[in-house]
């Protein structure tokens, strides 16, 4: 046989024992990229200091709803085991309500966090459980008291933005080789100070949300 017809069934021979390289290799290694996208949840775990209009201590406290979006995160591989994580989200909504009184307002938000994360299993395993540590940044925005609580003299809705500690943890399931399923679910320390008026007067109330984020959805490893 001419050599370039050997060379030919040569690598015809060779490509089944590569493909299966590549997929036993196809898990978890250093310069990987898994996008994932899903319902995210944000959960408040609220504790409301008391609410002070013009300095006086009304004793009244606030509450905070939950809300579902679509979240996004993201994980770069630094090495086999160690990956950086990325969570972003379309804008959380939260009702904002005075215990005992009613809806006072309503608040946006978006919550980016970023994380150092470590995967202990062998990189060629299927399933590929994470933990994570990392910084929560969280921005509000279009702060607005109800249409009532506007007449009745509320105005100037501010949210101080916040930064805090976050921690994670996740479990990606390999479907195939590119795709897989991801459960997650991170705590993230978020304090914040509303300012506001009432009848012109100066008001705020410290709330610490602290949520929990969970989020369930199909992910994508490049
Ligand atoms: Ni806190």
């Amino acid at each position: 046989m001419p050599r370039t017809i050997q060379k030919h069934i040569a690598l015809l021979l060779v490509a089944p024992a590569l493909l299966a390289a590549s997929f036993s290799a196809s898990a978890y290694q250093a310069g990987d990229a898994i996008i994932r996208l899903g319902a995210a949840a944000v959960d408040p775990q609220e504790d409301s200091g008391n609410v002070d209009i013009g300095g006086v201590d009304t004793g009244l406290t606030v509450g905070v709803d939950s809300d579902v979006q679509m979240g996004i995160t993201g994980t770069y591989m630094l090495t086999d085991h160690v990956g950086i994580g990325l969570l972003a989200a379309t804008p959380f909504q939260h009702s904002i309500n005075l215990n005992g009184v009613g809806k006072l307002a309503d608040i946006k938000h978006l919550p980016p966090t970023v994380t150092l994360q470590y995967f202990p299993l062998d990189s060629k395993s299927g399933v590929q459980p994470y933990v994570g540590a990392g910084i929560n940044y969280t921005a509000f925005f279009d702060e607005e008291f109800t249409g009532a609580n506007k007449q009745a003299g509320f105005s100037d809705l501010e949210l101080d933005n916040s930064w805090g500690l976050a921690l994670e943890a996740g479990l990606d399931y390999q479907l195939a080789e590119h795709l897989l399923l991801n459960a997650s679910v991170w705590y993230a320390d978020i304090d914040t100070e509303a300012n506001f008026k009432v009848g012109g007067v100066k008001s705020s109330v410290d709330v610490d949300i602290d949520p929990w984020v969970y989020m369930v959805g199909l992910g994508y490893k490049f």
